[in-house]
């Protein structure tokens, strides 16, 4: 028996929860695949489980693609205040955390509850545990052979995500349907990742982790102002995570740490104060013990503050303050929050999500090569491609 419907989701994650909401509320016969066994796996461990679901300032400014213009129209036509809407029509309670971060007050479960009532509201089947083994145009639009049988649609819609955390189902599968449509891909990466370092400097560091310091991160001519953590095997924290998007294997990142202090200034002011002091003791002022103990000892500062030249201070301060970093790598796909690159837009609809070689076929969500920064962008994007998609599937 085959199961005809009007339109085929394949991923029931954000994206594809989404536009199965809006498809069938449009009255089109909606039915959404997921090898899983529970939808939204990504959601409920989002934002340490409290779900970052957007970010109130999300605008094309705060993604990455091959053409920065192309995300342009979905997240015009449905924006964090519209997805914000359908937050406070199901009563889940929200707030701020920083920079317009929204949160869940109670679960990220939360989320999931709204979209799957909003699912059956609006008629659209969910059927889990349903692998697909293949895709196939046919004269009336789509044909997908699943573990559970064949289903028709004259649209289908991939959702199926990136490649990151493959532990939780990544498969990397939407790359394989465009190639098989020879669509052009732009090469994947992981994005939003801890970096590491080589086990020399990683040594010199090892009595840093677990620290953490407000630090601005650099990489050419793109810098982010947030939390900076050492780690066992590199450095994390968010001020990391978003430059990790920007930067390649061999490139150099320059970390400042408190980069709203002018430690210079600090330091000089502290040897007029009380010269009899140790920069350590002044630094510790400023920041962990730990990080000051570092710096001065990699700097090779010893003795009281009254004893160091202006200039041997400026070197300390710019150690601290202009630190050049070069990352050995990433720590890939496992830890990865998200998938750099992945479905060229130049083949897609900005509109629609729609193939425009290849009518009835979308693509949205994360598999397509628009990828937010951290801070709910990436939500948003799944929201905003999933609604638009809904709207012409
Ligand atoms: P998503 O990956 O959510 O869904 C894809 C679905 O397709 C899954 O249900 C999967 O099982 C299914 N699937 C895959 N292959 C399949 C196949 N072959 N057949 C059938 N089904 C298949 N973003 C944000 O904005 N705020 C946040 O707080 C966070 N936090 C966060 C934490 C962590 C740990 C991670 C890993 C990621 C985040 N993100 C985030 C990023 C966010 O989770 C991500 O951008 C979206 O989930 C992408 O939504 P999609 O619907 O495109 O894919």
């Amino acid at each position: 028996m085959v199961g005809r419907y009007d339109v085929i989701v394949l991923g029931a994650g954000a994206a594809g929860m989404m536009c199965a909401i809006r498809a069938g509320q449009r009255g089109r016969s909606v039915a959404v695949l997921d090898h899983a066994a529970a939808p939204g796996e990504k959601i409920r461990i989002s934002g340490g489980g409290r779900c970052n679901f957007t970010n109130i300032h999300a605008g094309p400014k705060n993604f990455l693609s091959a053409n920065p213009h192309f995300a342009k129209s979905a997240l015009a036509r449905f924006t964090p205040r519209d997805f914000l809407a359908m937050v406070e029509r199901h009563g889940i309670a929200w707030h701020e955390k920083t920079l317009g971060q929204l949160f869940c007050d109670n679960s990220a479960k939360d989320i999931i509850r709204m979209l799957t009532d909003e699912m059956r509201a609006a008629g659209a089947q969910l059927l889990l545990r349903t692998e697909t083994s293949g895709v196939e145009q046919i004269d009336s639009g789509y044909r997908i052979s699943t573990s559970e049988g064949t289903f028709e649609a004259p649209s289908l819609v991939v959702a199926t995500g990136g490649k990151s955390i493959p532990k939780m189902g990544a498969s990397g599968f939407a790359y394989r349907i465009a190639e098989q449509f020879g669509l052009p891909l732009v090469e994947t990466r992981p994005g939003l990742v801890p970096l590491t370092l080589d086990p020399q400097l990683l040594q010199r560091l090892a009595p840093l982790s677990g620290i953490a310091a407000p630090a601005e991160i650099r990489h050419g001519k793109t810098a982010f102002r947030e939390a900076l953590l050492f780690t066992h095997r590199g450095l994390s924290g968010p001020a990391i995570l978003q430059i990790s998007s920007y930067w390649r294997e061999g490139e150099e990142i320059t970390v400042a740490i408190e980069p709203d202090v002018d430690v210079f200034a600090l330091l000089k002011k502290a040897k007029q104060a009380n010269g009899r002091q140790s920069a350590q003791t002044a630094l510790a002022e400023l920041l962990p013990k730990r990080l000051a103990q570092h710096f001065v000892e990699a700097e090779g500062v010893s003795g009281n503050l009254a004893d160091q030249s202006d200039k041997r201070l400026e070197q300390l301060a710019a150690a601290i303050q202009s630190w050049p970093v070069k990352p050995s790598g990433s720590e890939g796909y496992r830890t990865a929050e998200v998938t750099l690159g992945g479905i060229d837009t130049s083949c897609l609809d900005s509109r629609t999500m729609q193939v425009k070689a290849a009518p009835g076929l979308f693509f949205i969500g994360e598999c397509v090569d628009v990828t937010g920064w951290l801070g709910g962008y990436n939500f948003q994007w799944a929201w905003a491609s999933g609604h638009v998609a809904g709207e012409a599937a």
